[in-house]
């Protein structure tokens, strides 16, 4: 094994097959994938026909590499394509959103017919506000309908959102409206977490004091929260809306339209402005959206347990889901809002058929226990899909079991900001899925895992994941910085889009994801990842949760040091832990190899997360090696890593 490869030891031969029924009645049968691999291009063309254009494309892609053009002299309107088509075929009454508030007994439905109405009076607003196509515009609101209103009234004036998460902090805020030069915020008073108002507005007029260019905020009235208000530049959204006529005529747009920029959640460095363009995106996630959660349009109520201020939300509770005509459920609310089995009641509630969420939501949920979801009528779930990181099998074997009864195709999809929709996936009705790996490449997307020269690895190896094609979906670049686009993700491997991602073969040539690239240790030369001796030590039956790291070694270049939270009784919490860290060290080594085995568990109640759940581990490096922390503004809960940084003191076990 060559130090450019990563080690792929953990075992796993368990694998699930779909149902015969559910085979037969799938959206995307077998001869998928020839029929793509064919000619990609015209495939994902016949793809582009899900939407309704003004003029329809006769190009399909322009590659001046890394600069990608699809479908780029057909013209189109995103909110066209979410609203107004569905109504002029009649299915105005249907339900778009059945939202659901934090609070319990409380939710809204909404037809794509008032939807479409609310969306006309938001983009006549935004007009008379000064919004003209092009402007970028701020949206920092809750998981409310208005988010989704907002959205889709800028991007039907041609105008560009730039949706950023309501958790962050005025700096985060501020920084993005920089970035990107935004002079409009949209934004709520407060948002609703169990049951009080987080106040969201103080934090706009934060942010604003370093945005000057800043002339205009419009502020939704969720909670009804005592705010700050600033005459002449302060908007009430009623105030702004009730005049406005619920008709507005479109106009349209090139498909390299800017639609949206994202910036990335990233753990370290400034935040990059990923942007993507109107055509190319809404098709990938149309015929994502599509195939790997086989959409129904008759029966489906889908859930994207997601929040809005992720691409998650932008693909597959915005865009996707709306082109295809869906119902949907959209939850305001925390897991635990209302009691820890408010997502067992709202699948009950609304008979959801289709569930997409994170790994991390997941083992949250499993820690909270079987009985739970034991407990309500889950028999409406046909299909299960997660997204964010890579999956522990135990926790896709629970999420099987518990949520899905043995009997819901699970579809582990990797992808990305910058990917714009899903990459590599399962698709339901044909793969045989195994627990903890994304797959196979969509049909139309080509992947390859590579070393360190970029040559593909061979089965049962570990190396880079790549992409090796354009496709419809990608981004466009990085706000503002081409040169920071090609460095960040062209350069590594001349000629293919590195993703920062290590992932594995398998003897099958099946791909499995194995964490960020810049997570990856070195262990006396031995490059192991992370992910897997995190879903070693989660599959010993007393962990809930574990997050590893390499810290510097004298001897073996890095050592494993393993942060670990553990299923406690409270009896079991007042004992002498140090035979069951011990033990969990055994366990590491059996499960996985010697090599792997955490030279130092430290036991802690909680992990450090970033606002989008992803472990922090560029932080727990900075704690296992005792060195000064790093930026914790992106941190859910700061004081964890002081804590942990307090444990290590006292609770590690080295040898
Ligand atoms: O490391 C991969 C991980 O999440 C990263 C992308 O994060 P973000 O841009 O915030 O988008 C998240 C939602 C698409 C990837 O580089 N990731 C995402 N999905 C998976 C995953 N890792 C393993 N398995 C997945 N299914």
């Amino acid at each position: 094994m060559t130090e450019a490869k990563l080690e792929a030891l953990l075992k796993e031969s368990r694998s699930f097959p779909p149902s015969a029924a559910f085979a037969a009645n799938a959206n995307a049968q077998p001869s998928i994938y020839a029929e793509a691999a064919a000619d990609p291009q015209a495939w994902w063309r016949t793809q582009a026909d899900r939407l309704t254009w003004e003029h329809a494309p006769t190009t399909t892609l322009e590659w001046d590499l890394p600069f990608a053009k699809w479908f780029s002299d057909g013209t189109i309107n995103a909110s066209v394509n979410c609203l107004d088509r569905h109504v002029a075929a009649g299915k105005g009454d249907k339900v778009a959103y059945y939202w659901v508030s934090d609070i319990e007994g409380e939710s809204r439905t909404i037809t794509y017919r008032e939807l479409l109405a609310m969306v006309a009076k938001a983009a006549n607003a935004f007009t008379e506000l000064g919004v003209k196509r092009g402007d970028r515009v701020a949206v920092y609101l809750p998981m409310i309908p208005e988010t989704v209103v907002t959205m889709l009234a800028i991007a039907r004036i041609g105008a560009i959102h730039s949706v950023v998460f309501a958790g962050f902090s005025a700096d985060a805020l501020s920084s993005r409206i920089l970035d990107s030069d935004c002079q409009y915020v949209v934004t709520a008073d407060a948002a609703m977490r169990r049951g009080t108002p987080s106040p969201l507005k103080p934090a706009v007029d934060e942010a604003l004091q370093s945005c000057p260019n800043v002339k205009t905020v419009v502020v939704v009235k969720r909670t009804g929260a005592d705010i700050n208000w600033v005459e002449g530049r302060d908007h009430w959204w009623d105030d702004v809306m009730a005049p406005q006529s619920d008709q507005h005529t479109p106009e349209f747009f090139p498909a390299e339209q800017t639609l949206l920029i994202m910036y990335t959640s990233g753990t370290t460095a400034k935040p990059k402005g990923i942007f993507h363009t109107t055509g190319g995106y809404l098709t990938h996630c149309a015929a994502t959206y599509h195939y790997i959660f086989d959409h129904k349009v008759d029966t489906d109520i889908m859930w994207t347990a997601a929040d809005i201020g992720w691409i998650t939300g932008h693909s597959y509770i915005v865009y996707g889901p709306l082109v295809a005509g869906a119902t949907q459920v959209m939850y305001e609310g925390l897991p635990d809002s209302g009691g820890r089995d408010r997502w067992w009641k709202i699948i009950e509630e609304f008979k959801v058929t289709k569930l997409y969420t994170a790994p991390t939501t997941i083992r949250t949920l499993m820690k909270w226990g079987d009985d739970l979801p034991a407990s309500h009528d889950l028999s409406s779930l046909v299909l299960l899909g997660t997204v964010g990181e890579p999956i522990n099998p135990e926790a896709w074997m629970w999420y099987r079991k518990n949520v899905g009864r043995d009997n819901c195709p699970i579809v582990d999809t990797w992808w990305q900001t910058e990917t714009g929709g899903i990459m590599v996936t399962p698709l339901p009705g044909i793969t045989a899925t195994k627990p903890g790996a994304a797959m196979t490449p969509f049909p139309g997307i080509s992947v390859d895992v590579v070393d360190n020269e970029g040559h593909s690895v061979g089965n049962g190896e570990g190396g880079y994941l790549v992409v090796t094609a354009p496709w419809p979906g990608m981004t466009r670049g990085i706000y503002g910085d081409p040169e920071r686009f090609k460095a960040t993700y062209w350069e590594r491997f001349p000629g293919m889009y590195f993703a920062g991602d290590g992932a594995k073969r398998d003897p099958d040539g099946d791909i499995w994801l194995l964490g960020r690239i810049d997570d990856v240790m070195n262990i006396s030369g031995h490059r192991l990842s992370t992910t897997e001796v995190e879903h070693a030590l989660v599959g010993h039956p007393m962990v809930a949760e574990a997050a590893v790291v390499g810290a510097s070694d004298e001897t073996t270049g890095q050592a494993i040091v393993a942060f670990v939270t553990l299923k406690l009784s409270a009896e079991q919490a007042t004992q002498d832990q140090a035979p069951l860290i011990e033990e969990l060290r055994q366990h590491v080594a059996k499960t996985i190899s010697p090599i792997a085995k955490p030279r130092q568990i430290i036991l802690t109640p909680d992990l450090p997360k970033t606002r989008s759940g992803k472990i922090m581990r560029r932080l727990l490096r900075d704690v296992a090696e005792h060195r000064t922390l790093g930026d914790v503004t992106t941190l859910t809960d700061p004081t964890v890593v002081n804590m942990i940084a307090g444990l290590l003191e006292t609770n590690g076990s080295e040898d």
